[in-house]
């Protein structure tokens, strides 16, 4: 990520969570707002992104729309990555609850993004404290873009700007109203394929050294089989060349095999690893509306700390 510019990837994950309200039934998740923070010129852009990484199929049958707003839907519905993005949020919400009836009250969001919890649970506050982790220059742009939305985040969301190839969460959280010794709820969406295996497992390592045992982490991932061209999916293949042409590409995945090792390194104990078919079964099951995991390689992971 250049330090320079915000996250587009945030806006388009914010984005793809708004159409799946809009135009999913049932919906997985009420989070209408991706629509009041991206802009024409960014919706454009973003079609054109997704048309390099659709099927040729689909491709042919977008490019007929003429309408912008509806073809960047009709895109964000047919991209690999538009399951996966919506499904996440969902399955770390669920943990998060379970997490706050066993009386967790800190959650931190490491990568936030445009991510819109606060606003979707204005019970919550002020009981849990919200700490968004994430890159100056995209915490910058969220603030500007939910002010220019007219959205108010309340007084529990606390923003905590830090680029984490150059800092751990731990030292970012040193500098909050975060408290190391209550329990906290982790949750790392949409960030380890943009990071060094090096910082991933700083990151989550650090998150392990900055809560007590028995606190929780969820992130998602690529398997190593996505940087293989040889066993790579073809969709996989397709995105990632067009992530290596952009500011935001992909750089890094985990070896399922090795992931409980992994962690258990960096003090973590790995509870729950979910391939795409498992999570379809779990949350896409019974579905008309054809939403899917079409991510191959994708995979949802949860552990707590040792
Ligand atoms: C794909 S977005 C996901 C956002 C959000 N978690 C979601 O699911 O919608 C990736 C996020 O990671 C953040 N990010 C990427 N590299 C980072 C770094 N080195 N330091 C801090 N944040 C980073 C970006 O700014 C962006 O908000």
């Amino acid at each position: 990520v250049d330090p320079r510019r915000h996250s587009i990837t945030a806006l388009a994950a914010s984005l793809f969570r708004a159409v799946h309200t809009r135009r999913d039934q049932p919906a997985l998740l009420d989070d209408p707002y991706g629509d009041r923070l991206v802009t024409d010129a960014e919706r454009a852009l973003m079609l054109e992104r997704l048309l390099l990484v659709v099927s040729p199929t689909d491709r042919r049958r977008i490019e007929t729309i003429t309408d912008l707003a509806r073809a960047v839907d009709a895109a964000i519905q047919a991209g690999p990555a538009y399951g996966a993005v919506v499904v996440r949020a969902r399955w770390a919400e669920d943990r998060l609850a379970r997490a706050l009836a066993r009386g967790v009250r800190q959650y931190v969001l490491v990568g936030a993004g445009m991510d819109t919890f606060a606003l979707r649970a204005p019970a919550l506050e002020p009981a849990l404290q919200i700490f968004e982790v994430d890159h100056p220059a995209t915490q910058a742009m969220k603030q500007e873009r939910f002010a220019h939305a007219g959205l108010r985040l309340p007084a529990n969301v606390h923003f905590v700007a830090a680029n984490l190839e150059q800092e751990s969460v731990a030292d970012a959280l040193s500098r909050a109203a975060y408290r190391p010794r209550e329990l906290a709820f982790f949750a790392c969406l949409g960030i380890t394929p943009y990071l060094t295996r090096e910082t991933n497992l700083a990151m989550l390592g650090a998150a392990a050294r900055c809560a007590p045992a028995g606190s929780e982490l969820v992130f998602d991932y690529l398997d190593q089989d996505a940087f293989a061209p040889d066993r790579a999916s073809e969709e996989t293949k397709r995105l990632a060349a067009e992530r290596a042409q952009t500011e935001e590409p992909w750089v890094s995945g985990f070896d399922p095999r090795a992931l409980a090792d992994d962690l258990a390194h960096v003090g973590l104990t790995l509870d729950e690893d979910l391939d795409p078919a498992r999570v379809a079964a779990r949350y896409l099951a019974n579905r008309s509306d054809g939403l899917r995991i079409a991510a191959a390689h994708w995979r949802l992971a949860a552990a707590h700390v040792t």
